[in-house]
């Protein structure tokens, strides 16, 4: 099963948002035809066999009419978390949207008006930001403190933004993307007791939390006590898991039937419909599947192997490069701040000079300045490449 994943595939001329030069861009001010692209959370691996024939069958039936999800889709979604997760979920609770992107903009219209404070914790995946910005509610910054190279949740500052009645909301990322860390239990009860008593809505952000290394354990918010089912939107995904991003599909699980009305409401008021595409669908039921679970283990070992790879190599050759401790995800972030370059200097440097394209780190927020996220969900020939070009351009 490793020697699948690991195979090679050539992604350009494939309409890839990574690899195509027109993608790149979005990111990147300076690419060329050697440009190697490490950025946009998408693994160039191929999805699970069991995807692909399921896929592979519908297209050959060969009608792409309207689809509505049946009853194996909900038993899919019900299997997954209580194998992975150890919850049972309601198939009424499910509520397909076309990514977690959008979830996140109808949770903030659902839970908040104009004006109002919603909580992230920075650095964080900046769709976070803007989706606040964007529908005119007010980011309150609960920023992650850097102790010793670990990122812990300041948990005073949590408490005293919670406590402001302007405030409604915490948009969570558990596992962090970008700073990899899978949040404890201990950490998680903490900040759920924080909701419970300011009477916050939880958004939890769990689409990294079938990519959990190295034996740590992840705690699924559904998993922590009937008290905050009731206060809490849980976004759910296969597109990080399984690379299927492109199937535009996600599943946010709201158990509270009045949230999930107010959801549901404004899901219809942009157009939409609660209902996942045809292959999106096919590709749920297909990956929520014992096949997938075995993919997912092979995965997993690769990606450990990948960090491995990337921290030796970096420790030995490239030491004023900081490597941040993983513990999920398959998205390193790297510390550049001895180099004392400007944001703009070191973006430069990767991507003339080393010819990498790379999230630079203020993007997460003003204290990712000086720090890369680097997506190691590659080829080990592609990182063995950016390695070496990153050794020659700062070693
Ligand atoms: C934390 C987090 N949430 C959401 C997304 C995007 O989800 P979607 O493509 O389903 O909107 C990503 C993608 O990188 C992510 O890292």
């Amino acid at each position: 099963m490793k020697s699948y994943i690991a195979e090679y595939v050539e992604r350009r001329g494939t309409d890839s948002r990574k690899w195509s030069k027109i993608g790149m861009q979005e990111m990147a001010d300076y690419i060329d035809d050697e440009s190697l692209p490490l950025w946009v959370a998408d693994m160039d691996f191929k999805a699970p066999k069991i995807v692909i024939d399921k896929l592979k069958e519908r297209v050959v039936h060969g009608v792409f009419g309207y689809n509505i999800p049946e009853e194996n889709y909900y038993e899919s979604i019900r299997y997954w978390n209580e194998k992975r997760k150890g919850f049972e979920v309601e198939s009424k609770w499910v509520v397909a949207t076309t990514g977690v992107v959008p979830a996140l903009n109808f949770a903030i219209k659902a839970y908040s008006e104009k004006g109002d404070g919603i909580i992230i914790q920075s650095p964080v995946y900046p769709p976070f930001r803007y989706s606040i910005m964007n529908n005119e509610r007010k980011v309150i910054d609960n920023k992650l403190l850097l102790n010793n190279g670990k990122y812990e949740i300041d948990f005073d500052d949590l408490e005293k933004k919670a406590q402001d009645p302007k405030t409604k909301m915490l948009i969570m990322c558990t596992p962090h993307n970008p700073v990899g860390r899978v949040w404890s239990e201990e950490e998680l009860r903490k900040v759920i007791d924080i909701c419970l008593r300011n009477n916050l809505i939880l958004v939890a952000d769990e689409i990294h939390s079938d990519l959990i290394l190295f034996g740590n354990k992840f705690y699924s918010i559904g998993n922590m006590g009937d008290e905050i089912l009731e206060k809490t939107v849980i976004c759910t995904s296969v597109s990080k898991t399984f690379n299927l991003a492109g199937l535009r599909v996600a599943n946010i699980l709201i158990p509270n039937e009045k949230l999930r009305d107010k959801f549901l409401k404004e899901i219809y008021e942009a157009g939409e419909k609660p209902i996942p595409n045809l292959f999106g669908a096919v590709g749920v039921e297909a990956a929520y599947s014992e096949e997938g679970e075995e993919w997912l283990e092979s995965l997993i070992s690769y990606l450990e192997e990948n960090y491995n790879y990337l921290k030796d190599y970096i420790e030995t050759n490239i030491p004023k490069i900081k490597v941040s401790p993983l513990e999920g995800t398959y998205l390193a972030w790297l510390d550049f701040r001895e180099y004392n370059l400007s944001a703009k200097e070191l973006k430069n440097k990767l991507e003339k000079e080393a010819k990498l394209v790379v999230d630079p780190g203020e993007i997460f927020g003003e204290e990712g300045q000086g720090f890369i996220r680097l997506n190691f969900a590659c080829s080990l020939k592609t990182l063995k490449i950016t390695l070496e070009r990153l050794k020659k351009i700062f070693k």
